[in-house]
């Protein structure tokens, strides 16, 4: 059977930027809290909706895999911030890069949602079904993000990341994966107020809720064994792994995962602090970022594992292509802005409170 192997890789990082600084000014927190807490200096807040970064970080990818916009047959968006609920942001996002034979869906596991968008685009193109996958994380989290709590709001951030999937010809690819969730812990991370039990509402209320701790215990336990068990599936050992590209969720996180795998620090890729928490798109950032560095080789043994809202999780094992260099570039850009972070935040909070009657 074929499998999938990645082509072409490229990212979004919305230009305003905002700091643990600026956060002190606006609530009850502060840089040293956030930093050993959490590993995260600051974020990025997009200007845009989550499909202009989708369409950006596609057109990347789809320039690194030396590919034409209409060559893509099927596009696969994770994320758990679309712009409407319907369309998806997939659609939004094919009209906005031309890839007008795309067949379009979204994927939402959250946090987890790259691992399984991997899963869905490795299983079409094993049975032919698709053959050139573009395959993006976006977020827009910043959406979610409420001031008034300051255990949720300092975390999170926007941006996009994306893959091209073909067919591989070699002993690259998806070697192994594996996903898995627990609806049992469905209300430790939550968005409520923005489906069917709200409708009516006018999504006026809704606001992310989370149980820290929990969601800490239940991330480490399962990102170690899907790794674990990716690894095992691929008939690699933990030595043959040259990168584990980890979703970042927290730096703490991310370390006692790699200590529960025994995994030395330099073998891990960690990009948190600029970002925080950027969800589905986090692992695709990273990993393009890792390419543009050369932090990773040709034919380079990949670890991706993540966990996120549902409770959801996954891993994959996936062998780089002997091309780590993009064999081209795009300048599509988000359209510029003069606004910082704070001010795009401030914005989003004072409708926020003007929705509920308390500005
Ligand atoms: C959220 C998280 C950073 C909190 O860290 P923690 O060490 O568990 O901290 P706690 O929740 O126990 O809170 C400790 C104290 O810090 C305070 N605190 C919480 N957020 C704070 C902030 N932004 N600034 C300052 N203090 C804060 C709490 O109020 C608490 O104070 P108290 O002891 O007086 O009650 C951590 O639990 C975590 O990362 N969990 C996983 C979250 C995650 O990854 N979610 C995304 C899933 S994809």
């Amino acid at each position: 059977m074929r499998r999938a192997t990645i082509t072409g890789w490229g990212k979004c990082t919305p230009p305003a930027v905002l700091t643990n600084h600026d956060l002190e000014g606006v609530m009850d927190t502060n840089d040293e809290w956030i930093t050993t807490r959490t590993g995260i200096k600051e974020r990025r807040i997009t200007h845009t909706e989550t499909s202009d970064m989708a369409a950006v970080a596609g057109r990347q990818a789809i320039a690194a895999a030396g590919l034409e916009p209409e060559d893509i047959d099927m596009l696969i968006v994770a994320t758990c911030t679309p712009d409407r609920i319907i369309p998806s942001a997939a659609s939004y996002a094919q009209s906005k890069m031309g890839t007008t034979n795309a067949a379009c869906l979204d994927v939402n596991a959250a946090c987890s949602g790259f691992i399984y968008g991997l899963s869905i685009a490795n299983g079409m193109i094993a049975t032919g079904a698709a053959s050139k996958v573009l395959l993006v994380g976006a977020e827009k989290l910043s959406t979610l993000l409420d001031i008034e709590d300051r255990t949720t709001a300092v975390l999170f951030g926007d941006g996009a990341g994306a893959v091209v999937l073909e067919p591989a010809t070699g002993d690259d690819g998806v070697l192994a994966l594996n996903l898995g969730t627990d609806g049992k812990l469905a209300e430790i991370l939550t968005v409520s107020g923005f489906g069917t039990e709200a409708l009516g509402d006018t999504m006026s209320q809704y606001s992310l809720t989370m149980d820290g701790p929990e969601v800490f215990r239940n991330a480490v336990t399962q990102m170690g064994e899907a790794a674990t068990r990716a690894v095992a599936d691929a008939g690699l050992v933990l030595d043959d792994v040259d990168v584990l590209i980890p979703h970042q969720a927290n730096t703490r996180i991310i370390d006692a995962t790699a200590r529960r795998m025994k995994l030395p620090p330099e073998k891990v890729y960690v990009n948190i602090t600029g970002y925080g928490n950027t969800s589905a798109a986090s692992i695709p950032i990273a990993l393009t970022e890792a390419l543009e560095s050369e932090r990773v080789g040709p034919g380079a043994n990949v670890l991706f594992v993540a966990f996120g809202g549902g409770l959801t999780w996954g891993a994959a094992c996936v062998r780089l292509g002997e091309r780590v260099t993009a064999l081209g570039t795009s300048d599509v850009r988000l359209p510029e802005t003069t606004a910082t972070g704070l001010e795009l935040l401030m914005e989003r909070q004072d409708e926020r409170r003007r929705r509920r009657g308390t500005s």
